[in-house]
């Protein structure tokens, strides 16, 4: 679909084949990133990963962010930091149970990502700074908003920054920023108090180029470099992990069969140890799970625009460059010329298929493909994977008092990645006594 916003044309993808086409035939000549208000605030001027331009910085601080934070040997590395906030998880759900009390499932998860992913990348835990007692949940869908919310500056030179400046947006991109700026300086505080011992960790590297005054790209490295790659970090870490994991409970709370099927295969395969260590590997009907949430709700339904760079075509459409382009991923996977009912969660379509989520199979794309690609693939998937299941292992979960299966919403709230819009409140039962 070919549309034209102000003067931005613009090109919205949405089957796999024309998928496959821009993101694989064509990456390099769309692999740039368009530039755009929201993200120009919250990147520091473009000087993160996700909203640079394809160019020399770009290659630089992506490679260093695969090499010491995303490769396979760092995320095995942060295991028993994943286990440990597991652990705390189970514990406060164990307490909601004995006294039946519902928990609010968006906040839990977004709770266990943030403590994950800030112990993880930063060293330090978060419960401590101006952002614990769930002030960050707030925040960060907030910034969402301001990364994926249409800004007429985008589109109107000159009067659109008025436009923005009138209906408020301007001023709630600026708190938004600012609100963001302060949880990094904490951060920075923090981190100088834990980490007067202990070996280098991702943050400290980032502190050592800036002292050092290293050129990344073309660039020397600042303070706000660094803000604007843990800006990345946090959003595009914690979010999307604790939105698939919310959809996942809420499709299972829908589908009592899915959820029997799912919670047999993970208590056969521990066999009843109380240990949190899953091997996940052998959850063969959790992955299925998984891949259908990601399938009906991808946490980031229109990926990360691009920006075209130099001339191509699909299916004979000639695309320009400066062309934003959109990869709907969600209408992929509601295709029904590829899935058939494609409305039903109904995990078993990938019982005979090799059709996987790592930007192969351009029917699945919820990390996207190419070039782009998520870094943070296989760190999001294990945290997924582990706390479904263990949420799944030691709990069984009952509606709240009152309500039954069709009250449970499926409503979507905007932004550059969509959560459930409302809270999903489910009742605990312990599944055995530790
Ligand atoms: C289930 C979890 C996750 C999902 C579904 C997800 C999804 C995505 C998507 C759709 C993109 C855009 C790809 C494109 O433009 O084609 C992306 C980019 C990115 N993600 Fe993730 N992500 C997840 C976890 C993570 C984690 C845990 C981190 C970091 C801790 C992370 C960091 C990034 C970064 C830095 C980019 C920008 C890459 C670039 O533009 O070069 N993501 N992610």
């Amino acid at each position: 679909m070919l549309l034209k916003l102000g003067k931005v044309p613009t090109v919205i993808l949405s089957s796999s084949e024309t998928a496959r086409q821009a993101l694989k035939d064509h990456d390099l000549n769309c692999c740039s990133r368009p530039h755009l208000a929201g993200p120009r605030e919250l990147s520091y001027n473009y000087l993160d990963i996700a909203f640079s331009p394809f160019d020399d910085y770009w290659k630089d601080v992506r490679k260093l962010a695969v090499q010491e934070l995303f490769s396979t040997k760092q995320v095995n590395s942060i295991q028993p930091i994943k286990e440990e906030e597991v652990k705390k998880l189970i514990d406060s759900m164990a307490e909601s149970a004995s006294q039946k009390t519902p928990v609010n499932l968006n906040e839990k998860f977004i709770a266990l990502t943030v403590s994950v992913l800030c112990r993880a990348a930063f060293g330090v835990s978060f419960e401590e700074t101006v952002l614990s007692n769930g002030k960050l949940n707030k925040l960060v869908r907030e910034a969402y908003e301001m990364l994926g919310v249409f800004s007429a500056s985008d589109y109107i030179p000159y009067v659109g920054s008025m436009v923005d400046w009138f209906t408020g947006l301007q001023g709630r991109r600026e708190k938004s920023v600012g609100d963001l700026d302060a949880f990094y300086e904490q951060m920075f505080d923090l981190h100088k108090e834990e980490k007067e011992k202990g070996s280098e960790d991702f943050v400290d590297l980032l502190l050592r180029l800036e002292k050092e005054k290293t050129v990344v790209g073309n660039d020397k490295f600042t303070r706000n470099h660094i803000k604007a790659i843990l800006m990345n970090i946090l959003l595009a870490g914690i979010d999307t992990s604790s939105i698939s994991m919310t959809w996942a409970m809420a499709e299972l709370a829908k589908n009592p069969r899915v959820m029997n099927k799912v919670q047999s295969e993970i208590r056969n395969q521990m066999a009843n140890k109380s240990s949190i260590s899953l091997d996940i590997d052998q959850l063969h009907y959790l992955k299925m799970v998984i891949k259908e949430t990601w399938r009906l709700h991808p946490p980031a339904p229109l990926l990360v625009p691009r920006e075209v760079m130099s001339e191509f075509e699909i299916n004979g459409y000639k695309i320009e460059p400066k062309t934003q382009l959109y990869v709907n991923v969600w209408a992929i996977g509601h295709d029904p010329d590829t899935w058939k009912d494609p409305e039903m969660f109904f995990p078993e379509r990938f019982m005979d298929s090799n059709i996987d989520a790592k930007g192969n199979n351009f029917e699945l794309l919820p990390f996207g493909a190419g070039r782009r690609i998520c870094p943070g693939m296989y760190m999001g998937t294990s945290m997924v994977e582990f706390g479904l299941a263990n949420m799944l292992y030691h709990f069984d979960w009952k509606l709240p008092e009152g309500m039954v299966v069709e009250d449970i919403d499926m409503e979507e709230s905007p932004g550059l990645t969509v959560s459930k819009k409302n809270e999903l409140v489910l009742v605990p039962v312990k599944y055995f006594d530790h």
